[in-house]
């Protein structure tokens, strides 16, 4: 059973339902009231985007949080984590469309799912312990370790605040490790090389290719450097 209490965040009132072990926080949160956020202290089958593997061990970050449906929402989510990094000392940067990353290496994760018509925003972030070669963590990249429930805290601080689209996507756009770098899209099976120019209000991808600019709405991200291929 998992501890109960309430969340006060901007004003707001939030469920937080605290666990130990569980399989995902995700599989949790399906169904569960808007506002209600999921934290556990890790997972056994935690899950990322394309279905990968979230490796989970104790000592990290692992929250699904119940939102009304936003289309911002995958922006709003990488800018919140990324400027709560920042409270770590850590130099944050976004990879689009919200992959956290730290000198080119994955430090924290967004994953957003539908469900009853809310939407359940899973997040990830590698605190202690850096899960795969690669990637990193707080710890790793010199930043203050803090407990997962403060970080979740100054999370929901920048998620929640009542801030207008426009600012989100200012901030967005400077965050955005994406944008002025030669990258590859896979979109199902195809591949979209360029330069990524611009972020849309929606917050597509714009790139632009040999055969002129695309406007890309979703698909997984590479960056690519010099001759070699390294992807964050
Ligand atoms: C990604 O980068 O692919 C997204 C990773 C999202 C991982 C988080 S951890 C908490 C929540 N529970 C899960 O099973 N996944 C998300």
């Amino acid at each position: 059973m998992p501890q109960i209490r309430s969340l006060s965040i901007n004003g707001r009132e939030l469920r937080l339902l605290r666990y130990g072990r569980v399989d995902s926080t995700q599989r949790i949160a399906r169904g569960l009231p808007v506002e209600t956020v999921v934290i556990a202290d890790s997972q056994t089958a935690g899950h990322g985007r394309y279905g990968r593997e979230w490796v989970s061990p104790p000592g990290g970050l692992y929250t699904s949080i119940v939102l009304a449906p936003d289309p911002l929402l995958p922006l709003r989510a990488g800018v919140a984590v990324a400027e709560a990094l920042s409270g770590c000392g850590i130099p944050a940067r976004l990879k689009w469309p919200n992959d956290v990353t730290v000198d080119g290496k994955k430090i924290a994760g967004v994953l957003i799912e539908e469900a009853d018509g809310a939407m359940i925003l899973g997040i990830g972030v590698n605190l202690d312990r850096v899960p795969y070669p690669g990637a990193t963590s707080v710890r790793a990249a010199g930043g203050r370790v803090t407990a997962p429930e403060e970080l979740l805290s100054r999370i929901l601080r920048v998620l929640l605040a009542p801030t207008a689209d426009d600012a989100i996507l200012t901030r967005y756009r400077a965050l955005c490790a994406t944008i002025g770098t030669e990258v590859s899209i896979s979109i199902g099976r195809g591949l979209i090389r360029g330069r990524a120019v611009g972020i849309e209000p929606d917050g597509a991808l714009i790139v632009s290719t040999a055969a002129g600019a695309r406007r890309i709405a979703s698909g997984e991200c590479r960056h690519l450097y010099g001759r070699g291929i390294r992807s964050s």
